[in-house]
């Protein structure tokens, strides 16, 4: 008789750091600390890998018996990664499941970093109990987007790369945390373009809860309460965590 995993090792990369810990996946809760590295200048494949293998040796977890989770920021069908808004080009049509495998000695299971983190608010946080249409936005390097709809997660969405007009910048680099850091704008001015952005979020997609994930989802009082829309807007109840927690969660599932 097989027992469910109730622990699994969930590895969050971004495209500025990659995140890991240890989960708890009865209460998606971290067991272990949060280990962070800086993702490697141009995000290279063999680079990415060296880094995760730090995450894991640092959290202790190599051993292949605790199922694994990573997370990706970039569409994942089938294991293999079909784009590279803020990794390197190589990763365009890459089997990087597998090389994560191969790399690591050890079966893993591979997503999209937004989809797991809707994942873990769908089971943990947020988007619990909600009926209807509920997207997970996370803001960080780049805008990561998850459709869940009655609970069943719609893979692969990318409505960070909504065009604003032709020849203009697409959401994320308009919207994104870090073009609020780039072009060093306050709570206020940042909130106008997210105002743009999920305006524009809701009269395309009529959502019932937006939820908002990234590092900067700590300051959700600074910036959600300036947005006036009709749908309601909360911060991921998993904050940047939720990344981690998704992933660890859909290794067993
Ligand atoms: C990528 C998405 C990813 C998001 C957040 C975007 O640039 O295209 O796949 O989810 O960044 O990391």
């Amino acid at each position: 008789m097989t027992t469910a995993a109730t622990r699994a090792v969930g590895v969050d990369i971004g495209g500025t750091g990659i995140k890991g810990a240890l989960v708890d996946l009865t209460t998606g809760t971290l067991l272990s600390e949060r280990v962070k590295v800086p993702t490697p200048a141009g995000a290279e494949p063999d680079d990415v890998l060296g880094a995760v293998r730090i995450v894991l040796s640092a959290l202790d977890v190599t051993d292949a018996d605790i199922p694994l989770g990573v997370a990706f920021p970039a569409i994942v069908k089938r294991g293999i990664t079909k784009s590279a808004a803020n990794v390197s080009q190589r990763w365009i049509g890459f089997e990087a499941e597998k090389f994560f495998e191969d790399g690591l000695g050890r079966e893993i299971h591979f997503a999209n970093d937004a989809d797991v983190a809707g994942v873990a608010e769908l089971r943990y946080g947020a988007a619990r109990d909600t009926e209807g249409l509920v997207i997970l936005t996370t803001l960080g390097t780049g805008i990561g987007t998850a459709l869940l709809h009655n609970g069943v997660l719609i893979p692969n969405s990318e409505l960070g790369h909504l065009q604003r007009s032709q020849r203009r910048r697409d959401a994320e680099a308009y919207a994104a945390y870090s073009a609020k850091q780039r072009d060093g704008l306050d709570w206020k001015k940042w909130a106008a373009r997210l105002q743009w952005y999920y305006s524009h979020l809701e009269f395309l997609l009529s959502p019932d809860l937006f939820i908002v994930g990234g590092g900067v989802s700590k300051h959700a009082d600074a910036f959600l309460p300036l947005l006036r829309l009709d749908t309601p807007i909360v911060p991921a109840v998993h904050r940047n965590n939720a990344g981690i927690i998704g992933a660890a969660a859909l290794a067993v599932s």
